[in-house]
């Protein structure tokens, strides 16, 4: 008689104890443990999976010299967008996780690659929706596709035999929180179901060469849910991005273990579905029939990709004793040290003046590069100064005011000279750029600002 047993586990990071705990001792969560109920196997069970297991995994330790090296056919998805985050298409026998808030756009992208590439043979299994519902969607994006299987499914192994039998190209999963092993008794979407689902699948993509597009939700802080593991456990991580009240949508690599991670695609959502952008930087510009103070131009790597755009700033006088301090798009904690440099080597009042800095068009920004932009555009707020509108400043910021050397300069000034930019502002190289549009060197940023006044 198997023996039943309930034990606690953490739903970020899947650890496990007997009892339950208000914080997790592994990653410091609160609130996080749920109750699952474990089968306890008899000894005899465990001996009989033990040998299972044994003839199932019949491989060996073979020398690589007499590993065939099959040269990996990566397929496209179709939407080139897609394929520059993958790293150049879809590796066959792939695990890829697709997460994102709700509504962003997951499902709309999953049925696009159906359109976009009306010869591949896809599963579209779908835990949230019904055939009816899907079939409306895939009309309203004018996916004509007859290689397309939907299948409201969500248990895994009814699910992992379709696949098996029909032998897909493209196995689509939505979402991996809905499916779940009935052999578990946890509920779908915990810990548990997870972990055993994406360790099924990605058994199924090794074994059947089947890419699996698996998508996934996100916490309300935008981590992917579930646990920690599922990261790990997959072969891409792709995140989809954007404010939700803007149509533009960018999807970013996290990890990929075929290709450069933290490369973007950009999209726009419309009525029929996610337009591709290839031109990004001309969606970050804004066009003013003036200049405005707070507004500087900067150029950011994402990936391997350049890109143009402008970062807005707002320095107020305070009303309350602290001051606000509000990134929208950039990381907080370095905005905080960009005002200390002010104030410490300038002496520039913000400590009593409110801070909002936004980056134009939704997008997220983790590129020292743009230190000096940034900064550009909140002394050009302060002082209610407008900075030229074809001026890009390009620079990481030091804490004595030093303005240090970036990654791929020439990447960033091909693409403002390309954008139509008159003049570029950037750190002292030693080696000599090509250069097709005036610049400008500078090595502090006590220059950058005598220059401004
Ligand atoms: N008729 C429509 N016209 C224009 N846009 C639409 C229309 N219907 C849906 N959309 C857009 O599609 C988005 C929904 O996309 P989708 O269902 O793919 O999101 P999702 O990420 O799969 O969400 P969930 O996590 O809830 O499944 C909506 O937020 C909306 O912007
Ligand atoms: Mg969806």
């Amino acid at each position: 008689m198997a023996k039943i047993k309930t034990k606690y586990v953490c739903s970020a990071c899947g650890y496990e104890t007997a009892k339950w705990l208000g914080s997790c001792p592994s990653c410091g969560k609160w609130g996080s443990f749920e109750e699952e109920t474990v089968k306890k196997k008899s000894s005899k069970t465990l001996h009989k999976a033990k040998i299972n297991s044994s003839v199932s995994t019949a491989t060996k330790p073979v020398p690589l010299k007499d590993i065939d090296e099959k040269q990996e056919q990566r397929f496209s998805s179709g939407i080139s967008e897609l394929d520059r985050v993958l790293g150049g298409g879809f590796v066959p026998g792939s695990f890829i996780l697709l997460g994102g808030d709700p509504g962003i756009g997951k499902s709309t992208i999953a049925l696009q690659i159906a359109k976009s590439r009306p010869d591949l043979q896809i599963l579209y299994t779908s835990g949230e929706e019904s055939a009816s519902q899907i079939k409306q969607r895939a009309l309203r994006l004018g996916v004509k596709n007859d290689s397309l299987l939907a299948y409201t499914e969500t248990d895994i192994s009814k699910i992992i035999d379709q696949a098996i039998t029909i032998k897909p190209k493209l196995l689509i999963i939505d979402s991996i929180q809905t499916i779940f092993r009935t052999e578990l008794s946890s509920m779908p979407g915990s810990v548990a179901q997870i972990r055993e689902c994406a360790a099924l699948l990605m058994q199924l993509a090794k074994n059947e060469g089947i890419t699996i597009l698996s998508i996934g939700h996100v916490t309300k802080e935008g981590e992917l849910a579930g646990p920690r593991v599922l990261e790990h456990m997959v072969d891409t991580v792709l995140q989809f991005e954007g404010d939700k009240n803007l149509n533009y949508r960018m999807i970013r690599s996290l990890k990929n273990r075929f290709g450069a991670a933290h490369e973007i695609g950009v999209f726009e959502m419309q009525e029929n579905g996610l337009r591709e952008i290839t031109n990004p930087s001309e969606l970050f510009i804004s066009e003013y029939a003036q200049p405005v103070s707070g507004s500087a131009l900067v150029c950011t790597m994402e990936g391997s990709r350049p890109i143009l755009l402008e970062v807005q700033a707002l320095v107020t006088p305070a009303n309350y004793g602290t001051p606000q301090r509000t990134a929208s798009g950039f990381d907080h904690k370095r905005l905080s040290l960009l005002l200390a440099v002010l104030e410490k080597r300038f002496g520039m009042p913000f400590s009593s003046h409110d801070v909002f800095i936004n980056m134009a068009g939704g997008i997220r920004v983790n590129d020292t590069a743009c230190d000096l932009g940034i900064i550009m555009a909140l002394v050009s707020s302060m002082q209610e100064k407008p900075l030229n509108e074809k001026t890009v400043y390009i620079g990481e910021v030091g804490l004595s005011g030093e303005i240090r050397k970036v990654s791929r300069i020439q990447q960033r000034l091909d693409e403002a000279a390309r954008m139509g930019m008159k003049e570029l502002i950037i750190p002292k190289y030693t080696e000599k750029l090509p250069v097709k549009i005036a610049v400008k060197t500078i090595q502090s940023l006590e220059q950058a600002l005598r220059d401004m006044m």
